[in-house]
C-alpha cells in the first residue's frame, strides 16, 4: 500500500504565556503570520500530502485567510481543512484526528506538529516521516544544553531529551492511543506519551535546536526596521534659522508653518517611516493651527512617544544637512544633545553632518536647506 501522509497542526491554544492581543499563532514572525510560516514548512515537503489546521473557533476564518494569502498555488493545494479545536492540546489534536478520518479514510500516517513551532526545517520533517514509516511512531527530540535538576537532585543529562514536534504515527495507532487515553482519562502534553501508554515504543529522531516552541515574548526573533527621511525648506529674510533645535545666527532663516527645522523634520520622517507609521504630514498636518510656529523638538518628542508606545526602540540615527551657508559644525554637539533628550536616547546614538553642494543647485544658490536622515529601529 502506498503511504499517504497527513499533517495536523495544533493551533487552537490561547497563548497565555505570550500575553499578546491575539493568540501567538497569529502573530507575525519575521514578517509572516506564525501559522502561515508553519504551514509553509510542511507544504514544502515532497513527502507531505495534506495539512489540517486545528484552531480556535473564533479564528477559523482568519486562520484560513492568513494561510491562503501567504502561500503559493502549489502550497495551497495541500490544504486539507481548518478544524475547530478544543480546550486542551490533547482535545484539539483528537478533534483533528477524527475529522481527518471522516474526511478521507486513506491516510496511512499522521504527523502532529505545534502551530507555535514555525522554524521547523524540511530535514526534520522528512526525517520524522521516514522514521514514522519505518517504525510506526517517531518523535523529534534534541539533547538539553543546560543541566536539568529536580528540586532535590541533579539529573543525568546524558539520559534526558527535550521533546519537540513533529511527532509521527501510524494513523490507526494514534487514533487507538487517543481513544484509550480518553477512556482512561489520561492527559499528556504530547502525542508520543499517549502512544507509549499503550505500551508502544516511540523512535527518537534528531530534531533541531532552531525548532523551538514560541512560548514567551523572548522567543519572538527581533526584527529591525530602517527608516529614511528627506526635507527641504526655503531660506528667507526675517526668519530665525533653527536646526536640530539650535538657533543658529544667520542673515536668513527657514520658511515654514512650524519653526521649519528641516533637520528635525527629516529625522521624524525617518523614524515614522522605519516604524511603518506614515510621515509627519499625516501626523502633524500644516493645515492645523495647533502646529503653527510649534517647536519641532516638541513634535520630535511626540514622535518618540509614539515609537515607544509601539515598543520600538532606536538603535541609531544619521542625519546629513545640505547647506551652502552657514557652517553648522560648531552647533552639532548641541543639536545631538537636543535630539537625544527629545527621543530619550544617548547623544552617541545620533550622528549629524553638514555638507555644501559646491554651489550647485538650490542649496548652492542659498535658496534653501535640505536634510536627509536614516535610522535603524528595533521593532
Ligand atoms: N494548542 C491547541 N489547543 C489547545 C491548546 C494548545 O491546539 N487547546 C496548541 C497551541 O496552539 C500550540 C501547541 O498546542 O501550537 C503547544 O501549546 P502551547 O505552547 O502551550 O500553546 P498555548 O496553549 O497557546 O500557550 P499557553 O500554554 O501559554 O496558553
Ligand atoms: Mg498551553
Amino acid at each position: 500500500m502506498q503511504n499517504k501522509i497527513g499533517v495536523i497542526i495544533a493551533a487552537a491554544g490561547k497563548g497565555t504565556r505570550m500575553g499578546s492581543e491575539v493568540p501567538k499563532q497569529f502573530m507575525s514572525i519575521s514578517g509572516i503570520p506564525m501559522i502561515a510560516k508553519t504551514y509553509k514548512a510542511f507544504a514544502k515537503s515532497q513527502l507531505v500530502d495534506k495539512i489540517f489546521i486545528v484552531t480556535n473557533e473564533e479564528y477559523m476564518e482568519t486562520c484560513k485567510d492568513l494561510v491562503m494569502s501567504c502561500t503559493s498555488f502549489d502550497e495551497r493545494k495541500k490544504m486539507g481543512a481548518i478544524i475547530q479545536g478544543g480546550d486542551s492540546r490533547q482535545d484539539s489534536v483528537y478533534r483533528g484526528l477524527k475529522a481527518i478520518k471522516n474526511l478521507d479514510n486513506s491516510f496511512t500516517h499522521v504527523l502532529v506538529h505545534d502551530g507555535a513551532r514555525p522554524f521547523v526545517s524540511e530535514d526534520v520533517i522528512n526525517r520524522t516521516i521516514s522514521r514514522t514509516i519505518e517504525t510506526g511512531a517517531a518523535v523529534a527530540c534534541v539533547k538539553p544544553k543546560d543541566t536539568i535538576r529536580t528540586r532535590e537532585r541533579t539529573l543525568d543529562r546524558g539520559q534526558l531529551l527535550h521533546v519537540q514536534t513533529p511527532q509521527g504515527f501510524d494513523i490507526g495507532l494514534l487514533i487507538e492511543s487517543y481513544e484509550k487515553a480518553t477512556i482512561n482519562r489520561l492527559e499528556g502534553t504530547d502525542d508520543a506519551s499517549l502512544v507509549e501508554a499503550l505500551g508502544y515504543r516511540v523512535a527518537i529522531v534528531e530534531g533541531d535546536y532552531g525548532n523551538y516552541k514560541v512560548t514567551t515574548p523572548e522567543d519572538i526573533p527581533k526584527t529591525m526596521g530602517v527608516g529614511h527621511g528627506y526635507d527641504v525648506h526655503r531660506l528667507v529674510e526675517g526668519r530665525r534659522l533653527i536646526l536640530g533645535g539650535v538657533n543658529i545666527p544667520h542673515e536668513k532663516g527657514l520658511l515654514g508653518h512650524s519653526d521649519a527645522d528641516v533637520l528635525t523634520h527629516a529625522l521624524m520622517d525617518a523614524l515614522l517611516g522605519g516604524s511603518n507609521m506614515g510621515d509627519i504630514g499625516k501626523l502633524f498636518p500644516d493645515t492645523d493651527i495647533k502646529y503653527k510656529d510649534i517647536s519641532s523638538m516638541e513634535l520630535l518628542r511626540n514622535v518618540g512617544l509614539k515609537l515607544s508606545r509601539k515598543g520600538v526602540t532606536i538603535s541609531n540615527v544619521d542625519i546629513t544637512v545640505m547647506a551652502q551657508r552657514p557652517k553648522i559644525s560648531g552647533y552639532i554637539e548641541a543639536m545631538k544633545k537636543n535630539i537625544a533628550a527629545a527621543l530619550g536616547i544617548f547623544p552617541y546614538q545620533v550622528n549629524i553632518k553638514g555638507t555644501t553642494t559646491e554651489k550647485l543647485g538650490f542649496v548652492g544658490r542659498e535658496e534653501g536647506i535640505a536634510a536627509e536622515a536614516v535610522c535603524l529601529l528595533n521593532l
